[in-house]
């Protein structure tokens, strides 16, 4: 059976570099809660015009540059993970194929918020593990700055955009880079917690409009932080020991970056130093399912990982879902 292997890695952030200084003119915060509360420094938002989909085929171009292929290359299988899709219908990775050339590839959406990424890397690894296909293209990107409420602070001032992007191939024996395992879990009693209230089936059966809010993204950011704290600390220990590493064999945590604080208190959780914990939410903000490649990216290209060391990635988002992966870390240069 081949495994599946980290072969590259690219990362796209959008022009537009918003600070905590100017989101305090537009609303009642200040630099001084977003940083203390979250460790968020400065976010980017998409400019008018830019899309989901737009971003994705910048990060997806850059990942195939990395894996040192050209577009059009033999690319089996595209996912992108998103919860700001181009639109409903259809998903956006088939228009991402299109335009990185990649012909006839499988191509299509993940839901599950900023677990996203962790999801659509699992299926991924599993259409390489199966021989499906040779290689497989996963990205996870986003803007959320298009669905945040103008009434509403608390998400506005957390949420990026972005997009961050693998390749992964087939490989063999214990090269760099091999995905050694996945813990995914869900619980759907908590779907309320994180939402968008309009847009679906259930608001457009119910026969009325929408209200105008309920466009707009919705966290319930209390609850869902003691959720994710337990989630992403219990998957991670369930990850461990079915790939039978202890925690002091990880050389770094990659995890979601919803927050500094619950970043930390994953990795006290997991008994793992803050030094091996990957932090780059000051720079881009929670950016949901782009948010662990653009971690990876950023720590990458800062030499933070040695060929070889074990990561450990964890994320949580609405669903509620969860995700880990288990990889050690390839020879690659992030684009
Ligand atoms: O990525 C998917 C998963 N998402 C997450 O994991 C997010 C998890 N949740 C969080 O990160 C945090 O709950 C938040 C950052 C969203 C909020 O932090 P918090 O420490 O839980 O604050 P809070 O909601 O309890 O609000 C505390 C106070 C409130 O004022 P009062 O009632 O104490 O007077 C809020 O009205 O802070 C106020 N507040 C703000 N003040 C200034 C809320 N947002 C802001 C703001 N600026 N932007």
């Amino acid at each position: 059976m081949p495994y599946a292997v980290l072969r590259g890695l690219g990362a796209h952030l959008p022009s537009r570099r918003v600070t905590n200084a100017e989101l305090a003119t537009l609303f009642e915060t200040s630099d001084e809660w977003i940083t203390t509360r979250t460790g968020i420094r400065e976010r980017y938002w998409a400019p008018p015009g830019q899309s989901t989909g737009d971003l994705a085929t910048e990060a997806g171009r850059a990942a195939l540059k990395s894996a040192g292929l050209d577009e059009g290359a033999d690319v089996g299988l595209l996912i992108v993970a998103t919860t700001t899709p181009d639109h409903l219908c259809p998903g956006t990775a088939p228009d991402v194929a299109a335009r990185l050339g990649l012909g006839k590839a499988a191509a299509y959406d993940i839901a599950a918020v900023c677990s996203g990424f962790v999801y659509a890397l699992e299926a991924a690894a599993n259409a390489i593990r199966a021989g499906r296909v040779e290689r497989a293209l996963v990205i996870g990107a986003e803007t959320y700055s298009t669905i945040l409420s103008p009434n509403d602070r608390t998400t506005s001032v957390i949420f990026g955009d972005g997009a961050g992007a693998v390749v992964l191939g087939c490989g063999a024996g214990d090269e760099p880079g091999r995905l050694l395992g996945f813990d995914l879990g869900s619980d759907g009693t908590g779907k309320d917690l994180i939402r968008i209230p309009a847009g679906g089936s259930r608001q457009r059966s119910s026969g009325l409009p929408a209200a105008e809010d309920d466009h707009y993204f919705t966290m319930q950011g209390k609850k869902v932080f003691a959720y994710a704290v337990r989630r992403m600390s219990d998957s991670s220990r369930t990850l461990l020991e079915s790939v039978g590493w202890q925690a002091d064999q990880v050389g770094h945590l990659v995890g979601h970056q919803a927050n500094l604080r619950i970043l930390r208190a994953v990795a006290e959780q997991l008994g793992l130093d803050a030094s091996r914990t990957v932090t780059n939410i000051d720079k881009v903000g929670n950016t949901s399912a782009a948010s662990i490649p653009l971690a990876l990216a950023d720590a990458a290209a800062a030499g933070t990982f040695r060929t070889g060391e074990r990561l450990l990635l964890t994320a949580f988002g609405g669903g509620l879902t969860w995700g880990s992966a288990a990889l050690t870390w390839p020879d690659i240069v992030p684009v």
